[in-house]
Parts: C-alpha cells; sequence; structure tokens
C-alpha cells in the first residue's frame, strides 16, 4: 500500500445488517459477504456475535463464518462484546475480532449494560485469552465525536481508552462517530492527535454519515494522515442504541471521493455499484446512498430511451 493510499474496511454485512428491519438469511448474508470481497475489499466485518435477544439480525453469525469461503490475503472481522462473544467467535474460527466500547458512560451503558471501567476490565479478560490464541485484535472506542445522550466528549477520555485498550492487547484502534456528531476540524484535530498518540497503522476512521458530515470529516481524517477508513456498501446501517442512527458513509461514495483525489482504494467504484445493485434487489432494504440512487435513476432513464428509440 503506497503511503497516500488507503485501506477500505467494509463494515457492511455487520453495521450496515444490524439496524435494519430486514433481516437476511444465511444464504444471502454469505453472498452478499462473497461479492464484496470479490469486489476487492481486503478487510470485511462479516457480523456480530452480540446477545442474539438485542439483536436478532446477527443471531446466524457463526453459521455465517462457517460457509463463507475464505480468500487468501483477507482479514475477515467478526464483532465481539465481551468474552461470551469471544468464544462463539473461536468456536467459529475467527481469527480477526473487533470489540467495541463507548468513550462515553450512558452510551456504554445502553449499548453493552456497563459502566466503561466495567467495559475496560471485561474487554482486558476478552484480550488475554485472544493474545493467547493469536487472535488479531481491533477495538473501536466509539462516541469518540459525540454522544446521543451526554453530547460532547473530551477527545482526551477516548485516547486515554484507547491507550488503555491497546495496553492491555488490542492490535488497532477504530474511532467511531457513532452518530456523525463531528465536523470536520473536530475530526481533523483528534486524527492528528491519535496518529501521534499510537501511529498512523494503529488507527481507523469508523465514520457515520447521520448529521451530513460523513465525506467532509473523511476528507479531513484523510487529510490528518489516516488511512484505513470503515464504510457499507449503500450506507446501510447504524448503531441500535443510538436513536436516529445513520449508516456508515458508503462504500461507493468514499471511492468515488477517493478517486477523484487520485487516490488508490484498491477497488473499483462501479464493482461496489453493482453490489449495492445487488442488495437493494436482493432485500428489502432501503440503500441511502446518494451516489447508488443517481447512477441507478441514470441507468432507469437510458433503458427507457432506449425503449422508445426501439418503439418509434
Ligand atoms: P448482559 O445481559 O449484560 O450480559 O449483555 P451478561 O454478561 O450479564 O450475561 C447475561 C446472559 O447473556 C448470560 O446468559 C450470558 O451467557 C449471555 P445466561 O447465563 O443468562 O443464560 N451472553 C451472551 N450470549 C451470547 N453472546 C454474547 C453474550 N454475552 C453474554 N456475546 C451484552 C451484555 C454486551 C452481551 C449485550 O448487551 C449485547 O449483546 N448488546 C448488543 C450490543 C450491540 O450489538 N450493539 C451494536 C454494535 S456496536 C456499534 O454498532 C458501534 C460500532 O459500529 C462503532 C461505532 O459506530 O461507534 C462498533
Ligand atoms: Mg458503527
Amino acid at each position: 500500500m503506497g503511503e497516500d493510499s488507503v485501506r477500505i474496511f467494509e463494515v457492511g454485512p455487520r453495521d450496515g445488517l444490524q439496524n435494519e428491519s430486514v433481516i437476511l438469511d444465511v444464504d444471502r448474508k454469505v453472498e452478499m459477504i462473497e461479492r464484496l470481497v470479490e469486489m476487492g475489499v481486503r478487510d470485511i466485518e462479516f457480523g456480530s456475535f452480540v446477545h442474539p435477544k438485542w439483536i436478532p439480525q446477527m443471531a446466524d453469525t457463526e453459521e455465517v463464518a462457517r460457509r463463507v469461503t475464505r480468500r487468501e490475503g483477507v482479514r475477515y472481522w467478526g464483532l465481539v462484546p465481551n468474552l461470551v462473544g469471544l468464544e462463539r467467535a473461536l468456536e467459529a474460527n475467527t481469527t480477526h475480532i473487533a470489540t467495541f466500547m463507548s468513550a462515553s458512560e450512558t452510551h456504554n451503558q445502553h449499548n453493552v449494560n456497563r459502566t466503561v471501567d466495567e467495559s475496560l476490565d471485561c474487554l482486558k479478560t476478552a484480550y488475554e485469552t485472544a493474545n493467547a490464541e493469536d487472535v488479531t485484535i481491533r477495538a473501536y472506542v466509539s462516541t469518540a465525536f459525540g454522544c446521543p445522550y451526554e453530547g460532547d466528549v473530551p477527545f482526551d477520555r477516548v485516547l486515554a481508552i484507547a491507550e488503555t485498550l491497546l495496553a492491555q492487547g488490542a492490535d488497532m484502534i477504530a474511532l467511531g462517530d457513532t452518530i456523525g456528531a463531528g465536523t470536520p476540524h473536530q475530526v481533523r484535530d483528534g486524527a492528528r492527535r491519535a496518529i501521534e498518540a499510537f501511529g498512523v497503522d494503529r488507527v481507523a476512521m469508523h465514520l457515520h454519515d447521520t448529521q451530513g458530515m460523513g465525506l467532509a470529516n473523511a476528507l479531513a481524517a484523510y487529510q490528518a494522515g489516516i488511512r484505513i477508513f470503515d464504510t457499507s456498501v449503500g450506507a446501510t446501517g447504524g448503531c441500535p442504541y443510538a436513536p436516529g442512527a445513520a449508516g456508515n458513509i458508503a462504500t461507493e461514495e468514499m471511492i468515488h471521493m477517493f478517486d477523484g483525489m487520485g487516490v488508490d482504494s484498491g477497488i473499483d467504484r462501479d464493482r461496489v455499484l453493482e453490489v449495492a445493485g445487488w442488495v437493494d434487489r436482493e432485500t428489502d432494504i432501503d440503500l441511502p446512498s446518494k451516489l447508488y440512487q443517481y447512477t441507478s435513476q441514470l441507468e432507469a432513464a437510458e433503458d427507457q430511451t432506449e425503449e422508445t428509440r426501439a418503439t418509434a
């Protein structure tokens, strides 16, 4: 990966599907993941090992993990909240896990039923087991740029939690803007501080586009040096424990932006749009992605013109 190029971390099958009322069956989930890998992503979050009572959309993650064909050079990540989740993930041969906790107390309580300190302790135990099993650990710090319940979140607190998680055995951090609360200069400053503290290879940006700032924030983060970005095909998703939360930045829109800047992502925009088209056709999910909506309207208009010509 060149110094200026970016790595796209696709979270559609997890973050994208966890907040949709439509529950995809295992066949479709597996096909979605395989299509995303086929299109060129090298990091993919295939699902979560959370309590099925709270997130029924992810109840069959073990089966998904078992059925997906693993491709050489691709990292398949499972989201894990605690030791029970880790044990389920290990049972399903997961070699890469992503854990999560929030920087704000109230969101953490709503999301995982723990205080921030309890979460740090709980993850410490899980990391000991994961490290012993040679599992790679990504650690989300959610509400990094604002909390749906508490508002502003001091960035010192975000950095302190990230530092503790790394010291406890995590390999890298993902800064989660859970409700897209950040604005570009805030995200730029946070990105700079995180890179300075942990190094560019250990910091990813997990931005949601809830309040219209998604791509502007991504650009600010890129300019600050961030090179790993989480996206979701079609811009589906959101956190079920953040009222009104919307999806991550659409994978196709992020790539469209980077293509225009001459920044290599290793992924072809049009192939992402094809996968978005597949999700649109195969599910009842409305894809919020503006680029997808625009290109599909364009295609429909072209088809209409051809039909009119053919019958003229
Ligand atoms: P809890 O009720 O506090 O768990 O839930 P507990 O430890 O008290 O255990 C109670 C029972 O649950 C026990 O069973 C456990 O075995 C079982 P019992 O003894 O009563 O029969 N249990 C589990 N079962 C299956 N899988 C597990 C598990 N853990 C315990 N992993 C828990 C705590 C975290 C499990 C629960 O609150 C939960 O699953 N919450 C869901 C949270 C979630 O999925 N949120 C969305 C993902 S996070 C996100 O979207 C943000 C992110 O995208 C970044 C960003 O945008 O900022 C990552
Ligand atoms: Mg998220």
